[in-house]
């Protein structure tokens, strides 16, 4: 048996979008199908890492060799992530979660209101699970995905500070064929190396071939940040 690159790793991944009820039949999502974040789950696999995949809902079949653990909202997103916190080497964050919920859901179905055309839902801020991964203690290595469809690289050197995090994955989203739902994507990456961040921009490719390309860089990097 060969030594793979990922064996003796436990890698924690969250994938696909949450989704946040308003009233028992309706709720706020986004368009992830969790391609990427199963890619990645596979790749680590294939690389032989001790793969969790916290996914939210999503049509795809869990990839050989990883446990996954079905979640729907972002609390109960976070709750699976906290309970694997001192089991995890890795923390990767594909997952497009939802930033805000309905602060009340509705116990029964919201009817529509004669004589009222508009009506207004009151939300509130779900919790940001990278960044409270990335706080507590024992803190694994984290790495963050930033979706922006604008000042990509800046936007996504925002969050690798603000989230305190070790590398992030800058992903333009308003392609349509390298986002959301897309085969391919094209990212860029961004490794924290003390002041100093690192950008690697990588070639358009599947998500499967790009996720094992990135699980690579990712992992030469954090036995980098592991040497004393
Ligand atoms: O699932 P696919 O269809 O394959 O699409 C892949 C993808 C576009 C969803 C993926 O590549 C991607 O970019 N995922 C991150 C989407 C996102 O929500 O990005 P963000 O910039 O809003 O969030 C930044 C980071 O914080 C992400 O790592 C996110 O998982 C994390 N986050 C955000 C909010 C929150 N409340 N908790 C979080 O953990």
């Amino acid at each position: 048996n060969t030594v793979q690159p990922a064996t003796g790793l436990r890698i924690t991944i969250t994938a696909g979008p949450t989704r946040e009820p308003l009233d028992p039949v309706r709720y706020l999502s986004n368009h992830s199908s969790g391609k990427m974040g199963y890619a990645l789950a596979a790749a680590a696999a294939e690389l032989g890492a001790e793969v969790h995949l916290i996914s939210g809902p999503v049509q795809l079949a869990v990839p050989a060799g990883v446990q996954c653990l079905p979640v729907t909202t972002a609390e109960e997103m976070l709750q699976a992530c906290e309970a694997r916190r001192n089991q995890t080497d890795l923390f990767i964050a594909c997952a497009a979660v939802a930033d805000y919920r309905a602060e009340q859901v509705a116990e029964h179905k919201i009817k529509k209101q004669s004589g009222q055309d508009a009506m207004t839902l009151t939300l509130v801020k779900n919790p940001d699970i990278l960044a409270q991964m990335a706080t507590g203690s024992p803190r694994p290595f984290c790495v963050g995905f930033a979706a922006e469809t604008q000042n990509v690289e800046g936007y996504a050197q925002d969050k690798l500070l603000r989230k305190n995090l070790d590398a992030i994955v800058a992903n333009d989203v308003s392609d349509p064929g390298i986002g959301f739902g897309s085969d391919d994507n094209r990212v860029t990456l961004l490794l924290r190396k003390g002041e100093h961040t690192e950008i690697r921009p990588l070639p358009q490719n599947s998500k499967q071939q790009l996720a094992r390309q990135l699980l690579l860089e990712l992992l030469t990097f954090y036995k980098e940040q592991q040497q004393p």
